[in-house]
């Protein structure tokens, strides 16, 4: 069984980190966010292989993985000569299947029984299954309708305030039949959520709703990208390092040098390489990338740092985002909601 993974978007909305580094690969605990799907992925031993579609960049994220070695399935790579929408990503990277086929968005982070949405899909003799998950705010999202038999009765993507009717979304993972495929036009850009979902409303065809009350979250902004290394530091997501040092514990790398009086309050991740000066704070939720260094007396305050960063002496980074080789000067002082692209350089007493 193949799984086609959409991960050809542009990331705009994680701007500037997304600039350099594809959203698929972004780092969560230093780890590109791919590995995290497909380790939910390999959950179902029948999928054997999965298709990335891309279009963004996608020398960036064949670099890393490859063929797929080590990770227990294959990997094939279908890159758009132009972004086809959702839609026409489907038809273009699954024109040839013939199998049922899991379809995921590129950046979604959730704990889904997968094979349990398949056992559904097959049950119901479905042409296509989806995964909801309640949210507060339907408003970003597609919001799904279902009726009493868990039939999918209206699909309306990013509602407006006046057309929110329940809190059941779109949780970007699919099961679909490929037969359906036909009818996404070839070679255009097409939405599955615009388009192709109501049009399966409209013809009556048997459209399942797997409804999953567990982790989900859509990684696409600074404040849910934040918010997943929150929740993985407090064990809402189980994932390395924190499924084994224990949700709410500080990591730090055997290859960081902290000196004795850094003022170290956990949770926190301290990845390979980083060296933090005497009298330097790192307060809760904060996680420092690969040979970042932070000088005397600075302060990380529930912020992230990607590789190779310097955090001058007395500087103050508290909830931003820093993307790799970023220089903060000397008592600069950088607050929520900052997000600074890669070799952002801050001259020293900056404050922003
Ligand atoms: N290959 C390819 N080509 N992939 C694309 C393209 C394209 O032209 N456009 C978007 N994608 C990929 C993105 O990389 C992402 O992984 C996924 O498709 C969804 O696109 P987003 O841009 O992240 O959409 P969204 O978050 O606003 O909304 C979607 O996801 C929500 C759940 O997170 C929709 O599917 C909503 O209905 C859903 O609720
Ligand atoms: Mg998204």
């Amino acid at each position: 069984m193949k799984a086609i993974l959409l991960a050809g978007g542009k990331g705009t909305r994680l701007r500037p980190l997304t600039v350099h580094t594809p959203k698929p690969i972004v780092p969560i605990l230093g780890r590109p966010f791919l590995y995290y799907q497909i380790d939910l992925l390999r959950q179902v031993p029948e999928i054997d292989e999965v298709i990335l579609s891309l279009n963004y960049q996608p020398r960036r994220i064949e670099e890393i993985f490859g063929e797929g070695e080590g990770l227990g399935l294959r990997l094939r790579y279908v890159v758009e000569p132009v972004p086809l929408g959702t839609g026409g990503a489907v038809r273009y990277a699954g024109d040839s299947l013939t199998d049922s086929v899991v379809v995921f968005n590129g950046d979604v982070l959730t704990q889904v029984d997968l094979g349990a949405v398949l056992r559904l899909h097959r049950e119901r003799k479905a042409k296509a299954t989806i995964v909801l998950t309640p949210v507060e705010n339907p408003r970003a999202y597609g919001l799904v309708e279902t009726d009493a038999d868990g039939n999918v009765s209206r699909f309306l993507e990013k509602p407006g305030d006046s057309e929110i009717t329940c809190n059941t979304i779109n949780a970007g993972i699919y099961v679909l039949e490929p037969e359906t495929f036909e009818r996404i036009p070839k070679d255009t850009a097409w939405s599955i959520e615009r388009s192709f979902f109501p049009s399966l409303i409209e013809r009556g065809e048997t459209f399942v709703a797997f409804v999953h009350d567990g982790y989900w979250i859509d990684i696409g902004t600074p404040a849910k990208y934040l918010q997943v290394h929150r929740d993985i530091m407090d064990g809402r997501f189980i994932a390395p390092p924190f499924d084994t040092i224990g949700a709410g514990a500080a990591f730090v790398s055997p290859e960081a040098k902290i000196d004795p009086g850094v003022d170290l309050q956990r949770p926190c991740f301290i990845d390979e390489g980083v060296v933090i000066k005497a009298g330097a704070r790192v307060l809760p939720y904060s996680v420092i990338g690969r040979q970042t260094h932070v000088e005397e007396s600075a302060v990380i305050d529930g912020s992230i740092i990607w590789p190779n960063g310097r955090i001058g002496t007395e500087a103050v980074v508290r909830g931003a985002l820093l993307g790799r080789n970023c220089h903060i000067g000397r008592n600069a002082a950088i607050e929520t909601p900052v997000v600074l692209g890669d070799k952002t350089v801050i001259t020293d007493y900056s404050r922003l």
